[in-house]
């Protein structure tokens, strides 16, 4: 991507008023969103770092893939709005358009689907990986260990500099990631593996390989393959979110896409980011029934408990997670089709969701239900058990990694991430031998 900061025309000025200087910062405007002040010549200037732990003001790239508007509760994967693909798109099609920039032609789509099924297999080998762990393993850590270890099988795809390995390292990611959390999961129960079949889609697939056995044909739901399709689609990226950036970081050093995807679902299992649909369901377990939400709401305003509520908030969103508004539609139509009348925990949840929302705590810290709170409520209607929840949240994301991390290796200006600090740890300090220590 072109340097942008030369051509810049506006600029922002900043005194140092310990010197009097003043220095002009170029300002560089994208298409839509926030500007940008040019900061990358600040230290070489002034002699100072910015300093923002958690970059909650930094911008770290520019890209062409995903707009999040916090404050409107937008979202658009390049350009299309994620109501419009979540209603009228598929996974595999929101995949070409986040990998290719543009939504695919028919002869497009057919052969992005037939590369993708074709890829599905892992190498027969890696099952042997698999009897490494313990069968109690959770199945993100079998999730890092199998697709770090995908760097030592697909040699044929990790010259990165290389436009076709860097496809094929892609379709292999996406295509492998449902196989291998199937695997996990059959691993677990003790159950024998179920091959992927070409003949089903992506998410029919991935329930059929997850739920199927050898001993009687099983059918996948179509309703639930749609919701579950539906879902990967609303999850497939979300700009420079933790794990992302942990991707792109990783990817900075020139290190092979499977390792960096391999850091991405690590990242991604903690509670505060992807691992928090497996923590919801666990925290409306704990809550246990509507008449103890009060106490609940009480300890996730205390600034000395620990406990918060998850599911809620979010670092851009401050109004609303559009995602949310069709996940918990997407869990009507889920339990609906399921016959589920009564689900005490849905029920949980949306006393809990109406009493937080009025909450002035709550409405004041503009924290609202975010993508996790009604997907574990979802997989777990789906017979889909907690621990694998974070792991279909891996499988969507895989595509957000990939184009990032793709967009990035070709970006001429790409450099390696080396963040700064700032040190207030001991001064110089002498060596002393242990017999003249206190
Ligand atoms: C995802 O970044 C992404 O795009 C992520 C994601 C994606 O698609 O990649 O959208 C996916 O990770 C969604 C978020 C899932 N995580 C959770 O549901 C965990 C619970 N939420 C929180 O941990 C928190 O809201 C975060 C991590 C999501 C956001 O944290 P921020 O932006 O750093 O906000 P913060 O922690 O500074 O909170 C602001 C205030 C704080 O109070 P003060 O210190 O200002 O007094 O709000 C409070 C927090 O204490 N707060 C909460 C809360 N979340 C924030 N209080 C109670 N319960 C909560 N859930």
């Amino acid at each position: 991507m072109n340097d942008k900061a030369s051509a810049a025309k506006e600029t922002f000025t900043l005194k140092d008023n310990r010197t009097g200087k003043t220095f002009e910062l170029p300002v560089i405007k994208g298409t839509t969103g926030p500007d940008v002040i040019d900061v990358r010549k600040l230290y070489a200037d002034t002699g100072c770092f910015t300093y923002d732990p958690g970059f909650t003001s930094t911008g770290s790239c520019e890209s062409k893939i995903t707009f999040i508007d916090g404050d409107k509760g937008v979202l658009r994967y390049r350009g299309y709005a994620i109501e419009e693909l979540a209603e009228h798109s598929d996974f595999m099609e929101t995949c070409y358009l986040l990998l290719h920039g543009e939504l695919p032609t028919e002869k497009q789509k057919k052969d992005f689907d037939w590369t993708i099924a074709h890829h599905s297999m892992l190498h027969e080998q890696l099952v042997f990986f698999f009897r490494g762990f313990r069968r109690d393993a959770h199945p993100m850590a079998v999730m890092c260990g199998v697709v770090g270890a995908l760097s030592a099988f697909y040699h044929d795809s990790t010259d990165i500099s290389d436009v076709k390995h860097r496809m094929t390292s892609a379709h292999r990611l996406i295509a492998k990631m449902p196989t291998i959390a199937a695997m996990a999961y059959k691993y677990s129960i003790g159950q024998p593996y179920i091959y992927p079949d070409n003949n089903m889609g992506y998410a029919e697939n991935f329930l059929h390989m997850t739920f199927g056995t050898p001993c009687e044909e099983y059918k996948v739901n179509p309703v639930l393959a749609k919701a579950m399709d539906r879902i990967l689609i609303l999850h497939a990226d979300h700009e420079q979110n933790a794990s992302t950036s942990t991707v792109r970081l990783a990817g900075s050093s020139g290190a092979n896409p499977f390792a960096c995807v391999s850091a991405g679902i690590a990242c991604l299992w903690g509670p505060a980011h992807g691992g928090a649909n497996e923590a919801v369901l666990n925290m409306l377990k704990t809550i246990g029934s509507v008449d103890r939400i009060p106490e609940y709401i009480k300890r996730a305003k205390d600034k000395n408990d620990t406990f918060r509520l998850m599911g809620f908030g979010h670092r851009v969103y401050k109004n609303f997670d559009p995602r949310a508004k069709i996940m918990r539609r997407t869990c009507h139509e889920v339990l609906d089709e399921l016959g589920v009348k009564r689900e005490p925990l849905l029920e949980l949840a949306m006393e809990l969701e109406r009493i937080a929302l009025e909450d002035d705590y709550f409405v004041q810290k503009k924290l609202y239900p975010n993508v996790d709170f009604y997907s574990g409520i979802i997989f777990r209607a789906m017979g889909i058990p907690v621990d694998m929840f974070t792991a279909l949240f891996a499988i969507a994301r895989t595509v957000g990694w990939i184009a990032q991390w793709k967009e990035m290796i070709e970006d001429p200006t790409q450099k390696i991430g080396r963040p700064r600090q700032l040190y207030n740890g001991a001064v110089e300090r002498k060596y002393a031998p242990v017999h003249k220590r206190k």
